[in-house]
């Protein structure tokens, strides 16, 4: 059983809903996304270098986030966050001024939220591979590429603009939303990983299994650049 002064400490900190690792994760792709779409728009021929490392940093962490959503701790889960149509809905009518129905982890809209901002950032840095300018800058695939797929590749990846802007543009106005008119303090928790509302147990740590995985996705990276042009 947890000492008084433990069970007083918890109460005031709130419960661990995000771990380590998937805070980490999470501004660790920030900054990648940032460096990339800075370099991307307004970097020019010099600051390619970074647009790159940017992008491979992003294909690494959207491997960990694959990884730890299968073996993560529970909130990281994708079992635990992802429902059906009739479980969204019933969400979304739940809603309403001040009372957003209280989870541990991500909601059942958030949860879908997760998923695209994984498929976007992360088909964004698949198709950087293949992609060039047809002046200075090659992906480090771009000669396994077929004609078609090498243009394919390079007309996807210039809508990343809109497709990258507008998933993150909606994600921040999704967290706006939540402060403003449901009062929930969102931010706070990927920061500290508590949320002070909740009083159920913490989510586990994991925090070697976190950190294998985080070099296991670094070192698939670093093999499929190494090894295949
Ligand atoms: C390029 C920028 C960003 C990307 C790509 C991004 C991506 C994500 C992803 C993938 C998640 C889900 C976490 C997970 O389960 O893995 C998430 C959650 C979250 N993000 Fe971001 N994020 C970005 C910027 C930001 C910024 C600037 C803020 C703060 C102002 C922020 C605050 C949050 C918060 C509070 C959550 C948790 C939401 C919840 O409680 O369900 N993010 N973000």
């Amino acid at each position: 059983m947890n000492k008084p002064t433990d069970e007083a400490d918890h109460a005031h900190q709130g419960t661990l809903v995000w771990d380590g690792w998937l805070r980490l994760f999470h501004w660790t792709l920030a900054a990648a996304v940032g460096v990339c779409v800075y370099t991307g728009l307004f970097g020019g021929f010099e600051a390619m270098d970074w647009h790159q490392w940017g992008g491979f940093t992003v294909l690494a962490l959207v491997l960990f986030r694959l990884l730890w959503g299968m073996a993560g701790p529970a909130t990281a889960r994708f079992s635990d966050f992802l429902r059906g149509p009739g479980t969204v809905l019933a969400y979304l009518r739940a809603l309403g001024p001040g009372q957003a129905p209280q989870r541990r982890g991500h909601n059942p809209l958030g949860g879908w939220a997760v998923v695209l901002i994984l498929l976007v950032v992360g088909l964004q840095g698949v198709t950087g591979l293949f992609t060039t300018d047809d002046l200075f800058v090659e992906g480090p695939l771009y000669d396994l590429a077929s004609d078609g797929w090498a243009r394919l590749a390079n007309q996807i990846h210039g809508l990343g603009p809109w497709t990258v802007g507008g998933v993150v543009g909606l994600h921040l106005l999704a967290l706006a939303v939540h402060r403003g008119v449901f009062k929930e303090r969102l931010l706070g928790a990927m920061v500290s990983g508590r949320r002070p509302e909740h009083t159920g147990e913490d989510v586990q740590r994991r925090p070697l299994l976190g950190g294998g995985l985080m070099v296991l996705a670094a070192g698939v990276v670093w093999a499929v650049l190494t090894y295949l042009p």
